[in-house]
């Protein structure tokens, strides 16, 4: 436990400097710990996983085997962005796993959003484990551990319950005994994207917004199917690249997405035209325990209603969702 305390003397990592400083240490301190053995990585392409990654790949190079599996509840575009800067630009050894199928024929039909979230949670386990018994002479489990998640396992073992069960990713079965590597457990998450910026991964990447590991299952609300999925994917694409356009990308916490399970009467072409609507969500926050509406301008509303509506199949309507959190929270599942 003192180990993943901590130190008060600590210095925050604010610049290049302490960010290199940091780096260099944990180079070394990695090599150390693993020696010449295999380590492994289940790298999402969020943050966290992605600054193990970079850092790892420079300490141990091929020593570190990535798997990225796609749950098919990525964003459009998200595992290509991977494969392209892991893959091929850092050249890392990396594992692609596309189980859309396992995980969306599994989800068919489950519409309540805890139990989505527990399906997601143990496939992801499961498939991750099939890849490591794959793989030979693994020794060791590096992960994205960060301080906050530390600080709530603290509170979790003093008992304090959460509003929905946040951490999907729990232990591996116990034939796969692998040793931890964390090399950035003591750090917060502003500390994270200056040690990623400082190891030379894209802006873009180190600032991205927070993406909750169940995806977008979360957000095609309800039972899944997949016409509804894409239809969200595609709708969400959209929304990102015209708040990037407007200059609003690493300006507004989290927005995305939702579309729930209804239909409603639309007209397109003089005739009947049932959709669903795709709901916008803004939000902006210090720790995601609460948060306050992002301000749309009107005019890029109006341009992002018209996009959605004229270029996804299926979505008939879009809705602003301007509930603060509390009371809502900032998912909707
Ligand atoms: P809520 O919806 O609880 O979300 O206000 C707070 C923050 O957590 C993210 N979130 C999740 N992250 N697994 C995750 O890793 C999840 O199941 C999950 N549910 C919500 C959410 O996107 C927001 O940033």
């Amino acid at each position: 436990m003192e180990q993943n305390k901590r130190p008060e003397t600590m210095q925050r990592i604010t610049t290049k400097e302490l960010a290199d400083a940091f780096i260099a240490e944990q180079v070394e301190a990695v090599r150390a710990q693993v020696g010449d053995k295999k380590v492994l990585l289940a790298l999402s392409g969020g943050v966290d996983s992605s600054v193990v990654a970079a850092l790892l790949i420079k300490a141990i190079g091929k020593q570190l085997v990535c798997v990225h599996v796609n749950h098919g509840l990525m964003r459009k575009g998200e595992s290509e962005a991977v494969i392209d800067m892991f893959g091929k630009e850092l050249d890392a050894n990396l594992v692609y796993v596309d189980a859309t199928d396992r995980f969306l024929d599994l989800l068919a039909g489950v519409a309540d959003p805890e139990k989505k979230r527990k399906i997601i949670g143990a496939e992801f386990i499961n498939v991750f484990a099939d890849e490591a018994r794959k793989l030979e002479g693994i020794a060791y489990l590096a992960q994205g551990t960060i301080y906050p998640d530390i600080l709530e396992s603290f509170k979790a073992a003093e008992g304090k319950k959460a509003v929905k069960s946040h951490h999907n990713v729990g232990g591996l079965p116990e034939d796969l005994n692998f040793e931890l590597v964390e090399p950035i457990k003591l750090l917060f998450k502003d500390e994270v994207r200056v040690v990623g910026e400082a190891l030379g991964l894209p802006h873009a990447m180190v600032y991205r917004q927070p993406f909750p590991g169940p995806g977008l299952g979360v957000r095609c609300l309800g039972a899944i199917t997949r016409d509804r999925l894409n239809a969200l994917r595609e709708a969400d694409a959209i929304l990102r690249e015209e708040f990037a356009n407007a200059g609003l990308e690493g300006k507004v916490w989290q927005y995305f997405i939702a579309v729930p399970d209804i239909k409603s009467v639309g007209v397109r072409n003089e005739s009947r035209y049932e959709g669903w609507p795709a709901i916008i969500r803004a939000v902006n926050t210090t720790d995601a325990m609460s948060a306050t509406i992002e301000e749309i301008d009107y005019a890029l509303l109006h341009k992002i209603t018209d996009r959605i509506t004229h270029e996804v199949e299926g979505i008939n309507r879009v809705l602003y969702d301007l509930t603060p959190k509390p009371i809502g929270t900032i998912e909707w599942e």
